[in-house]
């Protein structure tokens, strides 16, 4: 893998994540066009959004990088044989994307032999371009992005992204360990901004216990590039819990989250 692969993949990144995200809000403008339905609960949706922007996506990289997987929320996965994977959710925060919110994502991590090495999270309606690639450091637009290392879990607030599908009494027991040890909640309906919140020194920690590789993986790369820790212990196709924050605040969330 060379230098010049990731950054063309980067910079391929960018560009699809501005036209992803016009296309997107383009939909806001005509709400009738969406005809959304639930997938599991009242709670998981999907849209013609959702399903429009991942097959741009798609197209977009199968132009420039024909033999790169592709494994997408709404489209599933192909395989590809030049060791780079794409992992994509054109629309992370569905939910807060269709009551009007502006805080929902295009979430887009490069992995080369399963390890992230470049990720965007892009806010189009927060104009906000987060981006990563191994070894030079995490961006939001042209600022460089360096975490807080005196932070705990008592400093600011700590995202929690815990749906419908956790377990109710493992998140109460969480959200009761944190309150008692002096920790704050807070949730933004978009697990890949939570992620690059925490890159951001906006949110000292992000915990969610069940996330899929598209929710997660273009915000762990942003994460440890900001200097930060973050797990993510699912994998390509099996969703699984995320931690990140600094060192001392990913052990602690570690902690408060375990049975
Ligand atoms: C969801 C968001 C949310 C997280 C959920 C995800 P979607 O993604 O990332 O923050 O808590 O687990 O499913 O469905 O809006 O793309
Ligand atoms: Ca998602
Ligand atoms: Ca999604």
């Amino acid at each position: 893998m060379s230098e010049l692969d990731v950054s063309a993949r980067l910079g391929l990144a960018k560009k699809i994540a501005h036209s992803a995200g016009a296309k997107a809000r383009a939909f806001l403008a005509r709400p009738q066009d969406l005809m959304s339905q639930q997938k599991v609960s009242t709670q998981d949706l999907v849209s013609a959004a959702d399903t429009v922007v991942e097959a741009h996506i798609r197209r977009m990289i199968r132009r420039s990088f024909p033999d790169d997987g592709l494994v997408g929320e709404e489209a599933g996965s192909s395989h590809g044989g030049s060791g780079f994977d794409w992992v994509i959710d054109p629309i992370d925060g569905t939910m807060a994307f269709l009551v009007g919110q502006p805080n929902w994502t295009v979430s887009i991590a490069v992995m080369h032999e399963d390890r992230p090495i470049a990720g965007i999270v892009y806010a189009p309606m927060l104009r906000e371009l987060y981006t990563a690639e191994e070894g030079k450091g995490a961006y939001l637009n042209d600022r460089r992005l360096t975490i807080r290392q005196d932070w705990t879990i008592r400093s600011t607030t700590i995202g929690y992204g815990a749906t419908e599908r956790a377990d109710p009494d493992e998140a109460g027991r969480f959200v009761a360990r944190l309150y008692r040890e002096g920790g704050v909640l807070f949730r933004v309906g978009s697990g890949a901004l939570m992620l690059a919140y925490v890159a951001a020194n906006r949110l000292a920690g992000y915990y969610d216990p069940t996330l899929f590789a598209w929710d997660c993986l273009a915000g762990v790369i942003l994460v440890r590039e900001a200097g930060g820790k973050a797990h993510f212990s699912g994998n390509l196709q099996q969703p699984g819990p995320i931690w990140a924050g600094n060192d001392h605040v990913f052990a602690e969330l570690k902690r408060l989250g375990a049975n």
